[in-house]
């Protein structure tokens, strides 16, 4: 039998690798590597779209640059607040953070400010990709509180995929399951702007309470505004 360790190598453009091993912007990136300060390989690299890999050698003033590694946060999101990086009328989640470059970070699915629950962060915008992409196929799971009781049949019209103002596809199969008349768990694979709070429009109720418990096989585990890093079989649980 043969067996083997396979290393995967993440390609990335030259200015993305310039900027996350040191603290320079994007623009000062490229304008030191159209300056031609930039050696890949001991060849000077003027394009900064050329595609690298952390095995390169890549100099920049005669200093070896390595990248840092990325970062994968998991966070229950409080009531009234925010998911982007600047506080607007509700302060933002960032500020929960006490780390360097919180800036860079960015949240892989945003919730609105009245929602709660399981929010991830990174800096690696590959991997927040995969959880948003509804071709990926991966699970967000939503509990939601109803003004109404839930009428028969929504559960088969969830699963159909329905109609929602304004888009011109119908929502993915979805997966209800009724907790009682007026609380139930969600199951979404896409997310679309206020996605949760319109099925339950198109459908006559209306939601009171929202709260995200799960993405792919992360689960919440932290108190409101508390977070953790994600484990690495955390982060390799969300397929590429
Ligand atoms: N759907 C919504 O309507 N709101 C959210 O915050 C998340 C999903």
């Amino acid at each position: 039998m043969i067996t083997g360790i396979f290393w995967v190598l993440i390609l990335m453009r030259l200015d993305k690798f310039v900027c996350k091993s040191t603290e320079l912007t994007k623009n000062e990136a490229t304008h030191l590597i159209r300056e031609g300060q930039v050696l890949v390989n001991g060849d000077v690299i003027v394009s900064e779209v050329t595609q690298v890999h952390e095995n390169n050698q890549i100099i920049l003033n005669g200093q070896l640059l390595k990248t840092r590694s990325f970062r994968y946060i998991l966070m229950n999101k409080p009531e009234n607040t925010i998911c982007s990086n600047i506080d607007e009328v509700y302060p933002s989640l960032f500020n929960y953070l006490d780390i360097d470059r919180v800036s860079e970070l960015h949240v892989a699915g945003r919730l609105d400010a009245d929602t709660t629950g399981l929010v991830l962060m990174t800096d690696d915008g590959r991997w927040s990709f995969d959880i948003i992409r509804p071709l990926k196929q991966c699970k967000k799971v939503y509990r939601v509180g109803l003004s109404r009781s839930i009428k028969d049949g929504v559960v088969e019209k969830f699963r159909h995929g329905v109609q929602l103002q304004g888009e011109s596809n119908l929502t993915l199969p979805a997966e209800l399951e009724i907790i009682n008349r007026s609380e139930v768990l969600l199951t979404l694979t896409e997310g679309k702007y206020h996605q949760v709070k319109r099925m339950f429009a198109a459908v006559g109720n209306r939601v009171v309470s929202l709260h995200r418990e799960k993405i792919g096989n992360i689960s919440l585990d932290v108190g409101l505004g508390e977070w953790r890093y994600l484990t690495m079989d955390e982060v390799r649980t969300i397929v590429r």
